[in-house]
Formats: C-alpha cells, sequence, structure tokens
C-alpha cells in the first residue's frame, strides 16, 4: 500500500486586510510518497496560499495538516523549524540563497545546521550529488542559482 506523505484535511484561508476574505475553501487532499504533483489554477486562486500552508510555513488557517503521519497543524514554531529542516526540501522561485556564502556552503548550510552528519559526510554527499555541475564561489547572478537551491533542498534529506 502506497505510503501517504501528505494529508490536508478541510484547509480554509483566510486574509483580513483590506477587508475579510477566504481564499481556500475547505481544501482537502492527499500526497503518496513517490507521486509528482502540480498545482494548477488561474492567477488570484490561491496556489501560493495553498502552497504556503502545505510546506508549513503559514501556520495561520483552519483544518488540518499531517505530514509523514505526523499532525502538523498546532505545532510549537521551534519544533515546526526543526522538522523543516529535516523532512522538507524548498525550491523557491527566486533561490533566496545567501549571497555573502559560497554556492557550496549555501547547499550545506541547512545540513550542517541539522547535524546528523558530521561536515566530512555532508561534504561527501554533495559531492556524490553534485558532478553534473561545476561550483562557483559566489552564488550571485547564476544560472547555476536554481541548481544550487535544488540540491539545498536535496541534500539534508536523503529522500
Ligand atoms: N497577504 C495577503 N493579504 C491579502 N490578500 C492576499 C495576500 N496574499 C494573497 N492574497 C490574495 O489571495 C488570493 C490568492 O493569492 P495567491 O498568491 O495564493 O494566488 P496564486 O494562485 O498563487 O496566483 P498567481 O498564479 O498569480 O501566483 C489573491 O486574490 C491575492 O490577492
Ligand atoms: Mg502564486
Amino acid at each position: 500500500m502506497p505510503t501517504e506523505i501528505l494529508k490536508a484535511e478541510r484547509l480554509s484561508k483566510f486574509f483580513y486586510e483590506p477587508g475579510k476574505f477566504q481564499v481556500l475553501h475547505d481544501v482537502s487532499l492527499s500526497v503518496t510518497k513517490g507521486e509528482f504533483l502540480a498545482i494548477m489554477g488561474k492567477s488570484g486562486c490561491g496556489k501560493s496560499t495553498l502552497l504556503y500552508l502545505l510546506s508549513t510555513l503559514d501556520t495561520d488557517y483552519e483544518g488540518d495538516l499531517f505530514i509523514m503521519g505526523k499532525k502538523i497543524s498546532g505545532m510549537e514554531e521551534d519544533n515546526l523549524a526543526k522538522f523543516r529542516n529535516e523532512n522538507i526540501g524548498f525550491v523557491f522561485q527566486f533561490h533566496y540563497l545567501l549571497p555573502e556564502f559560497s554556492a557550496r556552503e549555501n547547499v550545506m548550510l541547512p545540513a550542517l545546521k541539522l547535524a546528523r552528519w558530521d561536515k566530512k559526510t555532508i561534504e561527501k554527499r554533495l559531492w556524490n550529488a553534485s558532478d553534473r555541475w561545476e561550483w562557483r564561489n559566489s552564488p550571485q547572478n547564476h544560472p547555476e542559482n536554481s541548481q544550487v537551491a535544488s540540491s539545498n533542498a536535496s541534500l539534508s534529506r536523503g529522500r
């Protein structure tokens, strides 16, 4: 039986500025391991809003969210931050890389912070994962930035 990695139950989201406005109405969905999913809809229908909820970045909503069987709704912010680092890889439209660190350091930062492996092991994982593209010194204005961000998203989690 496929493993359910994400379950949303009746998610509703309201914005209050400039007036009360309900963007998401009782959205329920389930995603199984290995499933590749795209969310489609016209501009302004609430795709980004939903993704912020599903990615645990926005905690101000009604309904319940479960990731790998764990109830995410109502979790303390510190535990949530740890859970995110351990389990969720983000690839944003804009890469949000830190210009004061090298591309390599940007990829390694979340894994170092997680401290599941020592630095040598993290470097080795990075080396194994990155043989198809070249590292540069700084991540600013690179065509490879999305690859840096993707590596960042996948290095720590190993799934
Ligand atoms: N912080 C906010 N405060 C008030 N209204 C907001 C806020 N963020 C988004 N909205 C409104 O919520 C609705 C959904 O926005 P959202 O950005 O989720 O749409 P989208 O489907 O991602 O659109 P696009 O395809 O243009 O990216 C829109 O009407 C938007 O104006
Ligand atoms: Mg959007």
